[in-house]
């Protein structure tokens, strides 16, 4: 098929890639003619596993991008809208949608063969036939329904892993005003027989990836809830109680003579909170929206609170393990809101960051990859440092905030130091043992004592 993707960010160009991969022409449209001209070289502008490779494959043949919107959507059959849909602090920003509508609108005024218009960003439900299909219909003079049909395909790509999740789906979510917008959505998915296909109104397609989000935000901050309790036991490790929590059969179901892990179960780690551009956006918009229609959802509000406390517990860590911030020297070992990607948005590396420098600490931050993302947003205000030994180098603290797998090294690392320094672990990913002086989020009093005697 021929396909126009709108917006080249994480998901456009994720999902453009892996269906030229599979075989469809493909143009993705962005306003940005750095991300296009990166693009059309075949080189990412994000970095994500595997995409450069399939950029190789693909670009120059069934892949090409461009700025000019009329002439890839006029030349395809059917046009996904990947633009950002940002969380304004009131509610879910439209803007880019409603623009990209018009603007697609406009394009169609003059193509005499049906299209069919996708919205794959993550939108408030309603949004695709309340706001996209009007617009498209204005602008382009052009019937719903008749002239062009309308569909919603949520996306369930998680950063990092997101070209494995395109081409293994858990689910395919086909939304739709009408049969014949499924049908031809539907055929952008060929050959995708084995995954569980929905196929659903385009309100249902858009509560399903709000619902999906909201229950895996949950899931987390039930985890940070529960080890926010356990630090406050004298004895109790939250890492230890949720091995427990883990083994009982719905999250741990017997198959056949073992054990299978329930995929939930991944969300269930206590850390310093969730970020990125899905959950704390896609949570906020949805109790917004809730609230508009004067319903309130006690639950999901709460998720979001424990969320917002929870890097603080961090500094509060810090500053009970060193007594006083003011001129301590700390590392901080990630920046990106997760690993293996360098994705800063909503990271809890920046509240936890703001709250050191607030201290009056001198902060030293290294990570992988997302260094450059960071500078734009702590500029000269701390140092960023070239590997993990360097930013160890000479402090008080080191504070792990992102689950990076090279920082397995520190405990070696730390432990060649004299005098060591405290090394407080916000996402409980090292062993507490490796330490000579282990502070753990969600570790009861004693059991960071005993860290400490270690
Ligand atoms: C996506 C979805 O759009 C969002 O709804 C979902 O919840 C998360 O994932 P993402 O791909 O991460 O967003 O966003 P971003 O990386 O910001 O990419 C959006 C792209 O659209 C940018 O490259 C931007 O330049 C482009 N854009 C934006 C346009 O081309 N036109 C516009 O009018 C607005
Ligand atoms: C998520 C979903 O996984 C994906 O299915 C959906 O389509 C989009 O949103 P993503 O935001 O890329 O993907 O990352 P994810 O791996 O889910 O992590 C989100 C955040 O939650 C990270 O900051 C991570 O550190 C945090 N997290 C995750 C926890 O704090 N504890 C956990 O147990 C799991």
């Amino acid at each position: 098929m021929k396909i126009s993707i709108i917006g080249a960010g994480y998901v456009g160009l994720v999902t453009g890639a892996c269906l030229a991969d599979r075989g469809h022409h493909v143009t993705c449209v962005d306003v940005d003619l750095r991300k296009v001209d990166a693009i059309n070289i075949a080189k990412s502008p994000i970095h994500e596993a595997e995409l450069d490779a399939i950029l190789h494959r693909t670009v120059g043949t069934r892949l090409g991008a461009t700025t000019d919107l009329a002439s890839a959507v006029r030349a395809s059959d059917v046009t996904l809208i990947a633009v950002g849909t940002p969380f304004d602090g009131q509610s879910i920003d439209l803007r880019f949608i409603r623009q990209t509508a018009m603007q697609i609108g406009e394009a169609l005024r003059d193509k005499p063969s049906y299209h069919v218009v996708v919205v794959k960003s993550t939108v408030i439900p309603g949004t695709t036939l309340e706001v996209v299909a009007p617009l498209v219909a204005e602008a382009s003079g052009k019937r719903v329904g008749v002239d062009f049909g309308i569909g919603m395909n949520p996306e369930f790509l998680s950063e990092g892993t997101a070209v494995a999740d395109f081409m293994s789906p858990d689910r395919i979510v086909i939304g739709g005003i009408d049969d014949r917008s499924r049908d031809v959505l539907a055929r952008i998915y060929e050959g995708f027989e084995s995954t569980p296909i929905l196929r659903t109104n385009t309100t249902t397609a858009e509560a399903i990836k709000y619902a999906s989000n909201a229950l895996q935000a949950t899931a987390i901050s039930f985890a940070n809830e529960v080890g926010n309790y356990c630090a406050s036991l004298p004895d109790a490790d939250v890492v230890d109680v949720m091995e427990g929590v883990h083994l009982m059969a719905e999250l741990n179901p017997r198959a056949g003579d073992g054990r299978v892990r329930a995929g939930i179960a991944k969300f269930l780690v206590a850390g310093c909170g969730f970020g990125g551009s899905c959950f704390p956006k896609d949570v906020k918009a949805l109790v917004a929206d809730g609230q508009r229609r004067e319903l309130s959802m006690p639950l999901l509000s709460a998720v979001l609170e424990t969320n917002r406390r929870q890097p603080r517990k961090v500094v509060e860590l810090v500053r009970s393990a060193l007594g006083d911030l003011a001129g301590r020297r700390i590392a901080v070992l990630g920046l990106a809101f997760k690993p293996d990607t360098d994705d800063m948005r909503e990271s809890p590396s920046i509240p936890i960051i703001e709250g050191l420098l607030t201290g009056g600490a001198m902060v030293q931050a290294y990570d992988p990859v997302a260094m450059p993302e960071a500078k734009k947003i702590f500029e000269d205000r701390i140092v960023f440092s070239a590997n993990l030994s360097s930013v160890v180098a000479q402090v008080d603290a080191v504070v792990l905030v992102t689950r990076w797998e090279q920082f397995r090294a520190a405990p070696k690392l730390l432990a060649a130091m004299k005098p060591a320094p405290i090394f407080i672990d916000g996402r409980r990913m090292l062993d507490r043992d490796a330490f000579a002086h282990y502070v753990g989020i969600g570790m009861g009093s004693t059991k960071q004592a005993e860290g400490e005697l270690a």
